[in-house]
C-alpha cells in the first residue's frame, strides 16, 4: 500500500511537494494542514487530499505516515517536533531551522521517536550533482584546491512584500544566504567537506523593508586545506543560474544549475565524453534565478523516494538531520564573521548572538553603521 504523506504549511512550495509526492513511487498525499484554513482547503481541493484545520487532528490521522514541513523557515521546529512525537517520519524544507538550537531540537525529537528525518535539498539529487560527488569520491580532482558557489539571483521587492515572514531575522533567519543560496552551500559542503574558517561581509543594497542581507561574500578554508568563495545575492538583475566550481590539481568541473558546463580531468575516463555531450544539451530551466516559482519538482520527487527507501530499509536518508544542520552552521558563521569583521572558526560552540538579529542589516544602515 502507498505510504501516506501529510503536508504542513500550504503556501508556494507545498504545490511542488504535492506534485513530487504524486510522482514518487508508492507515495500518496492524504492530508494537509495550514494555520490559514483557506490555504489548506485550496491545496486539498486541488489535490483531493483531506484538509485539516488543526495540527493535532492531522497528526492523529493514522493514514499520515510521513509529514513534509513547508512552513516559514523559523516555524519548522514546532510542527516537526510535534510530528515526531506523534510517530510520523519528518521531511523538513530547507533550512532545517534557523538556529542551531532549533535544528538540534528537531534532530533530538526524531532520534527519540525513532523516526526518519530528512532535510530537503533537491539539488543533491540532480544527475550533475551526483556525477560531481562521484568524481570527488573517486579522487579524480587530485588535491582539491578551490570550491566556489555563486548565487547571483534576483528577487523583486514584491517577493519580499508578499509574506510578512520574508526578509525577517525572526522567521527567514537571514536573507540571500539563509533562504536562497543555502542549496549551493549544502552542495559545496557535500562536495568539499567541512569548513573550518570563514571571513565575510554582508550588505542590504537592493531592497527596502527587509532586515536581512541581499548581498553576501565569504571566503572559506575547508578542513582539507582547500579555499573557496561563496557569493550570494537576491539583488542582481536579471538573476543568473547558480554555479558551483570545483577545482583540483588533476581536474576541474563547473556546474551551472543542473548542467555541467566544464568537465576537465588530467586522466580521462570512458564516460567523460558522453557526460560532456549529454550536458551540452543544457537541461536546466530558470532554476529560481529570478522567479521562486520557476523550479521543477523532480528533485523533490527523488528525495521523497530516498526518504521512502530509508523508511523501508532502516538506513539513513541521503540528507538526514545532521546533514541539514551543516549549511545552517556555515551560514550563521558567515553572519558572525561579517558582523565582527574578523575570521570565525567552525564548528561554532553554540548559536552566535548577532546584533543583526535585533537591529538587522537595515537597522545598522539606519544607525549609520553601513552606507
Ligand atoms: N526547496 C525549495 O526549492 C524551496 C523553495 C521555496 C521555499 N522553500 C522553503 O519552504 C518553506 C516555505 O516557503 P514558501 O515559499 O512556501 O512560504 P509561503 O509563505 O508561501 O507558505 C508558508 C505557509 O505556511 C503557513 N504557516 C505559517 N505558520 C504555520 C504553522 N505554524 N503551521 C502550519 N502552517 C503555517 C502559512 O499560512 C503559509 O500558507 C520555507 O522554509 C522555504 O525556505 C523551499
Amino acid at each position: 500500500m502507498a505510504t501516506g504523506f501529510g503536508i504542513i504549511g500550504c503556501g508556494l512550495i507545498s504545490k511542488f511537494h504535492a506534485k513530487a509526492i504524486a510522482d514518487a513511487a508508492d507515495a500518496e498525499l492524504v492530508a494537509c494542514y495550514d494555520t490559514v484554513t483557506e490555504a489548506a482547503d485550496r491545496l486539498a481541493e486541488a489535490t483531493g487530499c483531506k484538509a485539516y484545520h488543526s495540527l493535532e487532528a492531522m497528526l492523529a490521522d493514522p493514514r499520515v505516515e510521513v509529514v513534509t514541513i513547508a512552513t516559514p523557515s523559523g516555524a519548522h521546529m514546532e510542527p516537526a517536533v510535534a510530528a515526531a512525537r506523534a510517530g510520523k517520519h519528518v521531511v523538513v524544507e530547507k533550512p532545517l531551522e534557523i538556529t542551531l538550537a532549533r535544528c538540534d531540537a528537531i534532530i533530538e525529537a526524531c532520534r527519540q521517536a525513532d523516526v526518519v528525518l530528512s532535510t530537503i535539498f533537491p539539488s543533491r539529487f540532480h544527475e550533475s550533482s551526483q556525477l560531481l560527488k562521484r568524481a570527488v569520491d573517486q579522487g579524480r580532482f587530485g588535491r582539491l584546491v578551490l570550491g566556489d558557489a555563486y548565487v547571483k539571483w534576483w528577487r523583486t521587492q514584491q517577493y519580499y512584500d508578499s509574506g510578512a515572514w520574508r526578509g525577517t531575522w525572526e522567521l527567514d533567519g537571514g536573507g540571500a544566504l539563509m533562504n536562497q543560496a543555502i542549496h549551493s552551500v549544502d552542495l559545496l559542503l557535500w562536495l568539499m567537506g567541512p569548513v573550518v574558517e570563514i571571513r565575510a561581509q554582508t550588505a542590504l543594497l537592493g531592497h527596502e523593508r527587509i532586515a536581512v542581507e541581499d548581498v553576501a561574500v565569504a571566503t572559506l578554508r575547508f578542513a582539507n586545506g582547500a579555499l573557496g568563495v561563496i557569493e550570494a545575492s537576491t539583488a542582481v538583475y536579471p538573476g543568473y543560474l547558480k554555479r558551483i566550481e570545483i577545482h583540483g590539481t588533476r581536474g576541474s568541473a563547473v556546474m551551472e544549475e543542473e548542467d555541467i558546463v566544464k568537465w576537465d580531468f588530467a586522466e580521462e575516463v570512458a564516460e567523460d565524453a558522453a557526460i560532456r555531450q549529454r550536458m551540452e544539451q543544457r537541461l536546466s530551466g530558470g532554476g529560481g534565478a529570478a522567479d521562486p516559482a520557476a523550479i521543477g519538482h523532480h528533485g523533490h520527487a527523488r528525495q521523497f523516494t530516498d526518504v521512502l527507501q530509508a523508511i523501508r530499509t532502516g538506513k539513513s536518508p541521503l540528507i538526514d538531520g545532521p546533514e541539514g544542520r551543516r549549511s545552517v552552521e556555515v551560514i550563521l558563521g558567515i553572519y558572525l564573521a561579517a558582523e565582527r569583521g574578523e575570521p570565525v572558526r567552525l564548528p561554532l560552540a553554540s548559536d552566535p548572538v548577532l546584533n543583526a538579529r535585533t537591529h538587522g542589516v537595515g537597522g545598522l544602515k539606519k544607525a549609520g553603521c553601513v552606507g
